[in-house]
């Protein structure tokens, strides 16, 4: 059976989310410029989207560029950008005919005005497809987006528009970038780091993360059938015991 028969499609995530890391590393190991594995980390991109559409995935969210990365050497910094303008105008003709939605989340004023022209362009395209979902986290960090909630909550607090006791974790997440986006069920991150690195603290409290060597350009479909078979075959008890998920 090939992995992708493997996968049950009645218990599916609705929403993976992906660290996709390791395109400098993979250059390197080539004798190439950094830029060069970036650019070679277009293909998983597009190979994922539609591994996911064909799945009927729902949500996709990919962290493309952290609030962090800003601080990268400045000709990294504008290749990245170059190549974010450059990818999503090639790629507005197939998002359309996949039916792909795109979205962002992030600081995405950050981005320059190039970028966020040609991103609202592409977002506002494809605003009514109805499959994928695919969101990109760009000048994205979770702490940012975090307090950037509690200065809104604290900021409706004060114009008297909400009560300290109306604030709970489901008002908290409509707050967030992430507010029309369900909780991801599954974290995939690529190159073999074991971290999370400010992406999503808030949206993961209960999600399955799925660590694995394999270097962003290097991955593809199997790669990610792979994640959700491991998903599939876990036990997610958010806190309860086994006897109560699989009542006899
Ligand atoms: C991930 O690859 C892409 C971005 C962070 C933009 P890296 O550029 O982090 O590659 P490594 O981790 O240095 O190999
Ligand atoms: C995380 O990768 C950010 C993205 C994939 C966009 P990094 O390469 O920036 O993370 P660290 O520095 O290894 O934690
Ligand atoms: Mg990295």
């Amino acid at each position: 059976m090939s992995r992708k028969e493997q996968i049950d499609l009645n218990r599916l995530p609705r929403h993976i989310a992906i660290i996709m890391d390791g395109n400098g590393r993979w250059a390197k190991q080539r004798g190439q410029m950094r830029i060069f594995g970036h650019e070679n980390g277009v293909k998983p991109v597009k190979d994922v989207a539609e591994a996911c559409t064909e799945l009927g995935i729902e949500y996709l969210t990919l962290y493309a560029f952290s609030t962090e990365n800003w601080n990268r050497p400045q000709n990294e910094v504008n290749a990245l950008m170059n190549l974010l303008v450059k990818t999503i105008h090639a790629e507005i003709k197939t998002l359309q005919d996949n039916k792909i939605r795109l979205l962002a989340i992030g600081d995405l004023k950050s981005l320059g005005e190039e970028s966020y022209a040609e991103l609202m362009h592409a977002i506002e395209l494809t605003a009514s497809n109805e499959n994928l979902a695919l969101v990109l986290a760009l000048s994205y960090s979770s702490r940012w987006e975090i307090v950037e909630a509690a200065k809104n909550i604290a900021i409706k607090t004060r114009e008297g528009s909400i009560e300290p006791s109306d604030i709970d974790s489901a008002m908290f997440s409509e707050y967030l970038t992430t507010r029309s986006v369900p909780d991801p069920e599954l974290l995939i991150r690529t190159s073999g780091e074991s971290r999370v690195s400010n992406f999503l603290l808030w949206q993961i409290a209960y999600t399955e993360l799925f660590f694995t060597n394999t270097l962003w350009p290097d991955f593809g479909k199997e790669d990610l059938y792979e994640a959700i078979i491991d998903y599939q075959n876990r036990e997610r008890r958010f806190g309860l015991i086994s006897e109560q998920i699989n009542p006899l």
